[in-house]
């Protein structure tokens, strides 16, 4: 069987080690396996941009970080325009050129609702859940998430030993722009003492306050870790343009700066912000994600040498299982009553709300 393999959206680390175990269980399952490595994403697949892969190039890749193959975003909701039909098109005829049998997607959210699309269309579509953000609906976990959580919470210690040395209150923003998942796992695991994430609209008076009881502590310092995404409660009431086109007038792409400025101004006295970016995403895998990618990709080739397509490989209940790309249109939101939102509600942790 012919299968066409591509990576997809934002890079993580750990794809390199979901395409090796793919790699290494489809050749040793099913009959006559040969991969064709799609460039750049979906954009490969429309520009008929691939390359037949040899065995040995999934060789010495489970640590490498991000994605031998490239990655690129197609955003969904452009691709189901009607003047982007003929993308589709290209892709299904490119689908057809190459003989495959399967296409396998890494992807995150977008890739996986344009799988879903695919899937639609005709074509045998298995999807690997991918994504620092662990926002995919219906699995308990993406690959990716762990990594990011590593680095960030890392992040949140280094700025804990010099917040502390230096009694100051110190911000850390982290990626996630629709959920919160990694601010409140890192945040969690790196002992911030207020967690800012888009699910819980914050207050600035509510910060503040918070900030202050751990200020006035003897030799008292504060880390608050920031979701990119957060939103304070009257942004929360406005459409997501609305919300951008009004921090564009002031110049504004996240709503850390503003917090960080009003907590200065509250103290009398700088609040510095650190902002990782996508030193989150680039690297090396830990050890936890590096088994769950070899794990997710050996199903991932389970499920196409079974012809079980039109899914996504997820993990249920602690074991790894499917769910139809149909059934999880959307994102995993953080619900405000998560056991782990109580847990940091019961440490003291503030949400700002
Ligand atoms: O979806 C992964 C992610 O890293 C988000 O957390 C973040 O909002 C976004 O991608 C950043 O994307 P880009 O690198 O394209 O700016």
């Amino acid at each position: 069987m012919k299968i066409g393999l591509l990576t997809s959206g934002g890079d993580c680390a750990g794809l390199n080690a979901v395409m090796r175990g793919f790699a290494k269980a489809a050749y040793s399952i099913i009959p006559q396996a040969e991969i064709y490595g799609i460039m750049k994403g979906y954009a490969g697949l429309i520009d008929g941009n691939y390359r037949k892969m040899d065995e040995a190039e999934f060789s010495g890749i489970l640590n490498l970080g991000g994605t031998v193959l490239g990655s690129s975003r197609t955003p969904y909701k452009k691709l189901i325009l009607p003047e982007e039909a003929h993308k589709i098109e290209s892709m299904k005829a490119n689908y057809k050129k190459m003989e495959l049998g399967a296409l396998v997607v890494l992807g995150g959210n977008g890739s996986h609702k344009i799988a879903s699309l695919l899937s639609q269309e005709g074509l045998n579509v298995v999807a690997l859940p991918k994504t620092i953000d662990n926002d995919i609906l219906g699995t308990e976990v993406t690959f990716g998430f762990h990594t990011a959580v590593q680095v960030a919470a890392e992040c949140i210690d280094r700025i804990q030993t010099t917040a502390a040395s230096h009694n100051r209150a110190m911000a850390v923003e982290i990626m996630g722009n629709k959920t919160g998942w990694l601010t409140l796992y890192a945040g969690l695991a790196g002992g911030a003492h207020i967690i800012i994430i888009p699910e819980i609209p914050f207050t600035i008076d509510k910060i503040i306050e918070a900030v202050k009881v751990h200020m006035k502590k003897d030799g008292g310092s504060c880390v608050i870790a920031i979701a990119e995404g957060a939103a304070d409660t009257e942004e929360a009431a406005l459409s997501k343009k609305d919300r951008y086109g009004k921090r564009a007038e002031i110049g504004e792409t996240t709503a850390s700066m503003r917090i960080v400025k009003a907590i200065s101004e509250a103290l009398g006295e700088e609040c510095r912000l650190v902002i990782p970016g996508h030193i989150q995403r680039g690297g090396s895998p830990t050890a936890y994600d590096r088994l769950l990618c070899t794990e997710i990709g050996a199903f991932g080739a389970r499920f196409v040498g079974t012809g079980r397509f039109g899914v996504s490989v997820a993990m249920i209940g602690g074991r790894i299982t499917y769910n139809r790309l149909s059934d999880i249109f959307g994102s995993k939101l953080v619900a405000p009553d998560h056991d782990l939102i109580r847990v940091a509600r019961d440490i003291g942790v503030s949400f700002g709300d």
